[in-house]
Order: C-alpha cells, then structure tokens, then sequence
C-alpha cells in the first residue's frame, strides 16, 4: 500500500521544489523557523552542497513582486503588504466622521506590521516603520493603540471587541506590559488620538464595502514625508526594516 503523503509533506515538498528552482538558495531567517515551531537556522554550507552551482540569495526574491528603485509608501502597499482593505475601511470610517488628517493617516497605518511586517506587538513594530516620515502624535497613536484595543472607554462608547473573545477566549488578560502600557496612554496628552484609532477600528463595518485609496492619496502626500532615495535607502533609523521587506530572503 502507498502511503499518503500528509498535506504538511506535500507543502514542504513543494517548497522545496520552488526554492531549487531559483536562481538562488533561499536560507530562511531563524525568525521564519522560530515562527514554524522550529529551532535553528539551515547549514550553509549543506545548502551549498546541495545546489551545485548555485550562490546564496543576495539579491531580489524571483517569487516576490519586483519593487522599484526607490519605492514610495504606495510600492509597498502595492507590491508586499497585504490586507489593505482593513485599513482603507478604518481610515474611510475616520474620514466620514470627520476626523483631522492625522488621525486618518493613524488610522490607515495602524496595522501596517500586521498586514506587512509582523503580528508579535504590531503597535510597536508598526510606529517603528513609519517614525521617521510622519508627525510624532501619528506614531504615538499607532504604538498606543495596540494596548488601548483591549481596553473599553466608555465616553466614545467603545467596547472590548466581541472578535477579540472568539480569538481570545473570554478569559484572555493581556499581558502585564500591555496593561502598563494602557495606564501610561491614559494620561498621556495624545491620549484620544489613539483612542480614535481603536473606535475606527472596524474589522467590518459593510462587510461588502471595498474603499478606494482615492481620498487617502493626497493625504498620504500631506502628511507622510516620502524620502526621495526611497524608503529603504534613506539612511534613516528604520531604512533596514524596509529593506528587509523588499528583500525578506537575502543571506546577510
Ligand atoms: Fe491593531
Ligand atoms: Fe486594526
């Protein structure tokens, strides 16, 4: 009898049938590993030995849509980061209740590191990424409101979201420094920022809704200060992680 290959076999088979088809040998990052429940980083030197001819990945990924030299914001909307829909529909409910420019900005950036970089403290992550181009109070909303989500307030009538107890539990606590980090936002001056944020963060107000990036293009060119080298290549704090996000598979 011919055993069956289990789906999880066959996904690392197609894996690997993709990655000895590029130019290139792909070395996961030990964070991909960690992120399998593994780990540990692969041998480079097994891996030469099992692609001969071939030389690490140093450049771009062939399975990953190209990006310019100097991308924009917008590039990486477009070319890597994913689930923009949630965003446009946060910052679209932001726009028609008349908020200011940058609580709408906050608001289409609040899950960048979600939808394009990493879940794991997407607050924090997600105001690194975009510190340098945009007004602080931009930054400190998207850092605070990570812990804010979890914490009602009654005045705007928010509410602990219903979708956090069906991913959460209903017994889930956050995490000491989250909590700390919720006392310390409610005394801060920038405080209902952030908490808009939270109130405009609508997993699905018209499930059916597909909000166009039309009204946010100016306001992106108002209040996100493009590098003219492009982000990645402007020599600032954050240009690596940009970097990484072009070329998430480069050896060193
Ligand atoms: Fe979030
Ligand atoms: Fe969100």
């Amino acid at each position: 009898m011919v055993a069956e290959t289990s789906l999880a076999e066959r996904a690392d088979a197609l894996e690997h049938k993709m990655t000895t088809e590029l130019d290139a040998i792909v070395a996961k990052s030990f964070l991909f590993e960690l992120a399998d429940g593994k780990r540990g980083i692969e041998n480079g030197a097994k891996l030469l030995a099992a692609n001969p001819g071939k030389y690490m990945m140093m450049g771009d990924d062939q399975r990953l849509p190209k990006m310019p030299k100097a991308p924009t914001l917008m590039d990486f909307f477009n070319h890597r980061i994913v689930g923009h829909n949630h965003l446009l529909q946060s910052a679209t409910h932001a726009l028609k209740a008349g908020m200011n420019e940058k609580t709408i900005l906050a608001c289409l950036l609040h899950d960048i590191a979600v939808s394009g970089f990493i879940r794991c403290d997407h607050g924090w992550w997600g105001a690194q990424l975009v510190e340098p181009y945009v007004d602080e109070e931009v930054t400190w909303a998207i850092r605070a409101h990570q812990a804010l989500r979890f914490y009602p307030d009654e005045s705007v009538g928010y509410q602990y979201p219903e979708l956090y107890i069906k991913y959460f539990g209903a017994d889930y606590k956050p995490d000491d420094y989250v909590q700390k980090a919720y006392e310390d936002a409610r005394k801060h001056k920038w405080y209902m920022t952030a908490r808009m944020i939270t109130v405009h963060d609508i997993y699905s107000f018209d499930p059916n809704a597909m909000p166009t990036w039309d009204p946010f293009i100016d306001i992106i060119g108002r209040n996100f200060k493009q590098p003219k080298e492009g982000l990645g290549f402007d020599g600032s704090p954050v240009a690596h992680m940009w970097r990484t996000l072009i070329r998430p598979t480069k050896f060193l």
